[in-house]
C-alpha cells in the first residue's frame, strides 16, 4: 500500500493507494477515531456491486454501515439531493457517532463532501473513490460542490476529507469510456508536471488501456502525488498554484457547454481543450511542432478525440467567456513551455484563441 500525505497542518490527511487493500480500511478508520457508524453515500449500482464486501470490510473493525443511495449521474449534485441526504442523515444520527463515507466517482465525492461540510457545521468524511477520475483528481483537495441550473459547482466549500482510500481493484469494473475520461486527467498531469509519467503513458498504453492494475496503481500514485503537492501549497487556490490543474479545461469546459453537456463527456472535452492549449503554446513560440505532435499522438493513443463535430468555433468562443476562472475581461490560459513545465499566460488574443480552436473543429 502506498501512502501520500496531503500536508495541511491540523487538516493533514493521507491518501492510501493499493491493489486488494479494502480489508485494511477498518484499521485505517480506527486510527482516525472518527466514530462507529459509517453513513455511506453511494448509488444503487455501486451498492449492488460492492456493498457486501464494503460492509464486510467495515464490520471487521466493528463499524456499522448504513447505505444512502442517491441517483447516478450529475443529477445528484443538486441542492435538492443534498437536502434529502442531510435530512436522512439527521434522522440516522441519533445517539450514534457518525462519519460519512463517499463511495463512488466524482459526483458522489463532491456531493458527500458538501453534505459533510454543512451538516452540523462540519462532520468527518472519508473518500473511497471508485472511478479513475475520482482517484486521481476529485477525491483529493477538498473541493466540494453541488450544481445550480445556472452552472456547475456553483455552491460549495473547501472541506478536506480525513482520508482518501484508493482501492485500485474497484477500477476493474469501469467501462472504456469511464476509464478514458479519467485518463484525460492523467495525461493532463503528465503534460503539466511529470515527464516520467508522460513517458510511462507512451510506453505502457496497451497495459493501461487493458486496465492492468499494476500500471493503474503507478498512475494513481503519480497523479495523487502531484495533486497532493499542489494542494498542500495552495489549499484554497489563492496563490494561483492550483490554477495549473486547469490545463485544457478553459476550452474543455467551453466545449462541454457548447455541446449542451451531451456530445462530449468531461474527459473528451478536456482532451480537445488540451489540443487547443498546446496549439496556443505552439503559436506563441513556447513549444515546437515536435512536442505538439507528440502530445497529440498520446491523446489519440488513449482513444480520446483531437477533432470534434457538431459544434461551431463561435459557440465555443462564446462559451469560453463564462469561465469561472476569468476575472472581468482578462482571460487566463494554462499553457506549456515543454512537457512538465506549465506557464500561465494572461490576455491571450482572441484571434489566436480562435485560430487554435479551429485546429480541433
Ligand atoms: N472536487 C474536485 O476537485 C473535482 C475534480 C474533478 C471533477 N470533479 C467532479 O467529478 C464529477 C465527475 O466524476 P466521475 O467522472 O467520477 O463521474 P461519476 O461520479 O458520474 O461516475 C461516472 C460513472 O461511473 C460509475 N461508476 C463509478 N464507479 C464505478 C466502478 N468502480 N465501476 C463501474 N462504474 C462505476 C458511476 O456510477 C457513474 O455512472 C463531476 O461532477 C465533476 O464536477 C470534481
Ligand atoms: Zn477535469
Amino acid at each position: 500500500m502506498r501512502k501520500i500525505k496531503v500536508n495541511l497542518g491540523v487538516r493533514s490527511y493521507n491518501i492510501l493507494i493499493g491493489r486488494g487493500i479494502l480489508n485494511n480500511l477498518s484499521r485505517q478508520l480506527q486510527k482516525l477515531n472518527l466514530g462507529t457508524d459509517a453513513y455511506i453515500i453511494t448509488n444503487a449500482w455501486l451498492k449492488n456491486k460492492y456493498g457486501v464486501i464494503l460492509r464486510k470490510a467495515l464490520s471487521r473493525g466493528g463499524f456499522n454501515a448504513h447505505f444512502k443511495i442517491v441517483l447516478d449521474s450529475e443529477k445528484s449534485k443538486s441542492l435538492e439531493t443534498a437536502s434529502l441526504v442531510i435530512s436522512d442523515l439527521a434522522r440516522f444520527d441519533n445517539k450514534k457517532k457518525v462519519f460519512i463515507i463517499a463511495f463512488g466517482g466524482g459526483v458522489i465525492g463532491d456531493l458527500s463532501g458538501f453534505v459533510a461540510s454543512v451538516y452540523k457545521r462540519g462532520v468527518s468524511y472519508v473518500q473511497v473513490p471508485t472511478t479513475l477520475l475520482a482517484q486521481v483528481d476529485s477525491s483529493i483537495g477538498g473541493k466540494t460542490a453541488v450544481d445550480l441550473v445556472l452552472g456547475k459547482n456553483l455552491v460549495g466549500a473547501f472541506y478536506q476529507p480525513r482520508l482518501v482510500f484508493a482501492e485500485i481493484n474497484f477500477l476493474k469494473s469501469l467501462n472504456k469510456k469511464q476509464l478514458a475520461s479519467g485518463l484525460a486527467e492523467v495525461i493532463k498531469y503528465a503534460i503539466i508536471k511529470d515527464r516520467k509519467l508522460f513517458n510511462f503513458l507512451e510506453n505502457k498504453y496497451q497495459a493501461v488501456l487493458k486496465g492492468d492494475e499494476k500500471a493503474l496503481e503507478s498512475i494513481v500514485s503519480a497523479c495523487s502525488s502531484i495533486k497532493a503537492g499542489i494542494v498542500s501549497k495552495d489549499e484554497l487556490e489563492v496563490l494561483g498554484l492550483r490554477t495549473i490543474l486547469n490545463f485544457g479545461h478553459t476550452i474543455g469546459h467551453a466545449i462541454e457547454a457548447a455541446s449542451g453537456y451531451k456530445g462530449y463527456n468531461h474527459g473528451q472535452a478536456v482532451a480537445l481543450g488540451m489540443v487547443v492549449a498546446v496549439e496556443i503554446s505552439r503559436k506563441l513560440g513556447l513549444i515546437n511542432l515536435n512536442i505538439a505532435k507528440r502530445i497529440e499522438k498520446l491523446i489519440k493513443l488513449y482513444g480520446l478525440p483531437v477533432k470534434l463535430k457538431g459544434v461551431t468555433i463561435n459557440k465555443i468562443i462564446d462559451a469560453h467567456y463564462h469561465d469561472k476562472k476569468f476575472v472581468g475581461k482578462e482571460n487566463k490560459f494554462v499553457l506549456i513551455t515543454g512537457v512538465g513545465s506549465p506557464k500561465i499566460v494572461r490576455n491571450v488574443k482572441l484571434d489566436l484563441i480562435k485560430e487554435a480552436v479551429r485546429k480541433v473543429v
